[in-house]
């Protein structure tokens, strides 16, 4: 059963406080893309786990969160899964590409299932694996709170063309949150904003609240984010945040815009960038 695993963007990314459960309270405005994995599930009645995939370094045991994903889905059945992923989503990017494999496990396993479970269910199933795995599984365009599990779906994003580009290195995500601890943040999206012009399809009002809290980390990785914004900008894109934890920087451009000039200019001078789409809602 083959599934795309969508990479997702944070229009915003809010962080409101560290919490007792070694968590944060996040506030955050997600985006889906077209740019994705490719997730292909095999069930077996060995009650066998594994996953293959085309990087060396991603781990093929229960340290890959699609493996995990299948376990909570078929824990107990008997069955195993043999799973295969054509991974185009860099790691450490900060566009839960981990978070997207598992969740398109779990929506290729329940459609093996025969549909056993609502989308909804779905996305409770994935709290389970990991924060941005229940967004993951509904994807479109949501407000995402708590720890990332409370989704609020909103209206589709308006038709623009996306730029992204991740530099050489990578940001762990668990690191830049214990940083984020550190940082007397000067400054907070404006969520409530950004919601109502998702609602009015206003394209120009979303990317002039765009905003991403842990950009405000010390760390001298933000000044190439910085760099990359600035390219990004100087290029026509109306705004350009850094998603997630990073380290990948997007840019939002009219529709139309020619931007594949642009994603060629930026991986020639960081290594990695692609152009994509919004991409909505899953369905079941
Ligand atoms: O939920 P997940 O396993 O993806 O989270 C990985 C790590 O990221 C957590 O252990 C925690 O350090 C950090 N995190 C956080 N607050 C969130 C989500 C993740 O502090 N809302």
């Amino acid at each position: 059963m083959k599934e795309k695993a969508f990479a997702k963007l944070n229009i915003s990314l809010d962080v409101s406080r560290a919490r007792d459960d070694g968590y944060h309270d996040l506030k955050m405005i997600m985006q889906s893309v077209t740019f994705c994995d490719e997730v292909d599930v095999n069930l077996n009645e060995s009650g066998i786990f594994s996953a293959r995939t085309n990087l060396a370094y991603v781990p093929s045991d229960d340290k890959n969160l699609a493996v995990k994903a299948a376990k909570v889905i078929l824990g107990g059945s008997g069955q195993g899964a043999e799973i295969t992923i054509d991974k185009k989503i860099p790691v450490g990017a900060g566009m839960a590409g981990g978070s997207a494999d598992a969740a398109a496990v779990l929506r290729a396993v329940n459609r093996l299932l025969g549909n056993r479970y609502s989308l909804e269910e779905l996305a409770r199933l994935g709290e389970r694996v990991g924060s941005d795995v229940p967004y993951c599984v509904i994807n479109g365009t949501a407000l995402a709170e708590g720890r990332g599990e409370i989704l609020t779906p909103l209206n589709d994003f308006p038709d623009c063309e996306i730029v992204i580009c991740k530099p050489s290195f990578a940001i762990s995500t668990p690191e830049l949150f214990k940083a984020i601890d550190r940082v007397k943040i000067r400054a907070h999206p404006d969520t409530e904003g950004i919601i109502e012009a998702v609602g009015r399809g206003d394209l120009r009002e979303i990317c002039r609240r765009m905003y991403n809290t842990f950009e405000e980390v010390d760390d001298h990785r933000m000044r190439t984010v910085t760099e990359i914004k600035k390219t990004l900008i100087r290029s026509g894109a109306m705004g350009a945040i850094m998603t997630g934890t990073g380290s990948a920087v997007f840019g939002i451009f009219e529709p139309g815009s020619d931007v594949l000039p642009i994603a060629e200019n930026l991986k020639k001078e960081y290594g990695f960038a692609v152009t994509a789409k919004p991409e909505n809602k899953s369905e079941l």
